[in-house]
């Protein structure tokens, strides 16, 4: 195991599929707490971790709301974003496109333009630090109306030249993607890239419908996609991108057991499958543990797991010329340690 160990901290990798929010460690959300004068129900941090043991996704989403109640100022979501490209530098991750819940955080009282422009100076830096390069992606929470999905795009309008993508989150069930056809047509025509969660707990047609309805051009997760075989033939043909997340769907019982999670059967299929961590705060385990988990589960090889790094820089939405430069890259830990070349 040292050595696959070794091979997935080698390879450059980009992450596609992380909700900031989702990266607040207790330790920080005490410190928060704290600073902010905000009230914790919980006495110290590993009560915070042994709250984190959830049965769905609605389970998670409780305590994810709830948790990142302590985010109020410019500095704590500067402070948020600055300490998971630590994390993501650590994990030689060389390009981030994060995750944010604008609305989860206006319902509290917090400005957009405060949640937006300390994640968006921690960027900055982050890229000046560790030479990470990021894009940055609003999602709309899915059980809110369309009407405030839209309302949150007027809002964000005049900061549109920092947001790269909108994306879709929060609970599944009940709330399919063609909700927010019409908020996903705005995006479109404001020139943001469409990404979208769907097939994580929802079925299949969830995953057709954000394809068809909200014309995404990446998809998160999309397990759901492997119970339909035209679907994945569909995926292969149009060469669309998933952000899978295998600790995320073992602690939210989507595939309890990591062995039954789906990401192989997608890859060898030829779906462009990444992997990523989704919330690594809540789900024990940045990029690298989700790498290392699910090749062990899965008994993925050297190559597969070189194709999955492959891949997260392919399905990335950075310019090709960059894409090339990580591809190369790759090509080299590649020769070195598998001794190809
Ligand atoms: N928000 C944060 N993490 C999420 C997930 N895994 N699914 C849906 N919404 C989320
Ligand atoms: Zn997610």
């Amino acid at each position: 195991m040292r050595d696959l160990h070794a091979l997935i901290s080698a390879l450059p990798k980009a992450e596609l599929h992380l909700h900031l929010e989702g990266s607040l460690e207790p330790e920080m959300m005490f410190e928060l707490a704290r600073r902010n004068g905000v009230e914790l129900k919980y006495a110290n941090v590993d009560e915070i971790r042994a709250a984190y043991d959830f049965s769905n996704l609605q389970d998670f989403l409780d305590l994810y709301y709830q948790g990142m109640g302590v985010l109020l100022k410019e500095q704590d979501f500067y402070d948020l974003t600055v300490a998971y490209l630590a994390k993501a530098a650590a994990d030689n991750v060389k390009h981030v496109e994060v995750f944010f819940d604008p609305q989860a955080h206006m319902e509290r009282g917090v400005a957009f333009k405060t949640v937006l422009s300390g994640i968006r100076r921690a960027l900055e830096d982050g890229f000046i630090r560790h030479n990470i390069s990021y894009r940055l992606i609003m999602c709309v929470l899915r059980h809110l109306s369309e009407e405030d999905a839209l309302a949150l795009m007027e809002v964000a309008t005049p900061y549109l030249d920092k947001i790269n993508g909108i994306g879709l989150d929060s609970s599944e069930l009940g709330h399919p993607p063609s909700k927010f056809k019409r908020v996903y047509e705005k995006a479109g025509l404001l020139g943001l890239k469409r990404v979208a969660h769907a097939g994580e707990e929802g079925p299949p047609e969830y995953v057709w419908e954000a394809l068809n309805d909200l014309k995404i051009d990446r998809m998160d997760h999309g397990n759901a996609s492997v119970r339909d075989e035209t679907l994945v033939d569909h995926l292969v043909e149009t060469g669309m991108t998933l952000t899978m997340c295998p600790l995320s769907n073992q602690r939210l019982c989507v595939t309890p057991d990591l062995r039954d999670n789906p990401l192989a059967k997608l890859l060898r299929a030829g779906v462009r499958v990444t992997v990523n961590s989704d919330d690594p705060s809540y789900f024990g385990g940045y990029v690298n543990d989700n790498y290392l988990a699910i090749a062990e589960a899965l008994e993925l090889t050297a190559p597969e797991i070189v194709m999955l790094a492959r891949n997260s820089f392919i399905g990335s939405f950075l310019p090709d010329t960059d894409k090339e430069m990580y591809l190369d890259e790759i090509d080299v830990v590649d020769a070195e340690l598998l001794g190809k070349g």
